[in-house]
C-alpha cells in the first residue's frame, strides 16, 4: 500500500482581482479545489526548473515527417542510436501514404534530452516537432 505523505497547511495573502482571476483559472482547468491547482502549479515551477538546470527528467518528443523525403528515416534512426542513453522506446505510426509520426520516450539529462529535440526539429524534411517536459517524479510529492 503506497504511503500517503504527510500534509502540511499554510495561509495565502493574495489581492482580492488576483483570487478571483485564479478562481476563475481552476474552474476553466476543472480543479475540484484550490489547493490541488495550487499543488499542480508549484510541481509545474519544479519540473520546470529541474529541465533549466540539467537535471534528470522525463518526457516525450513527437514528429512528423514524409518518409518519401531523401535518406530521413536513416538520418532520424542514427540520432536515436546517437542518444540512445536517453531514448526508452520508440513508436512509429504510419499516418497516410506519405507522413509517418514518431514518439520517442525519454528520460536522463535534459541537456542531452534539450539536444536530441532540437537535432531532431532541425532535421530537413521534418514538418513538426513537439516536446513534452515532465518529471521522473521524484521529489513531487
Ligand atoms: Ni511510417
Amino acid at each position: 500500500m503506497p504511503v500517503m505523505p504527510k500534509l502540511t497547511r499554510f495561509g495565502v495573502s493574495i489581492e482580492e482581482g488576483l483570487a478571483a482571476r485564479f478562481d476563475a483559472f481552476l474552474r476553466a482547468e476543472g480543479y475540484g479545489s484550490r489547493s490541488e491547482a495550487i499543488r499542480d502549479l508549484i510541481r509545474k515551477s519544479l519540473v520546470e526548473k529541474e529541465w533549466a538546470k540539467g537535471g534528470r527528467i522525463a518526457g516525450g518528443i513527437g514528429f512528423v515527417y514524409d518518409h518519401h523525403h531523401r535518406r530521413i528515416a536513416d538520418r532520424l534512426t542514427d540520432l536515436q542510436h546517437e542518444y540512445r542513453h536517453v531514448v526508452i522506446s520508440t513508436q512509429h505510426v504510419h499516418l497516410d501514404h506519405d507522413n509517418c509520426m514518431e514518439m520517442v520516450t525519454v528520460k536522463g539529462e535534459a541537456r542531452r534530452i534539450e539536444a536530441l529535440f532540437n537535432a531532431i526539429k532541425s532535421t530537413k524534411g521534418v514538418k513538426h516537432a513537439g516536446i513534452v517536459r515532465t518529471t521522473t517524479g521524484h521529489g513531487m510529492d
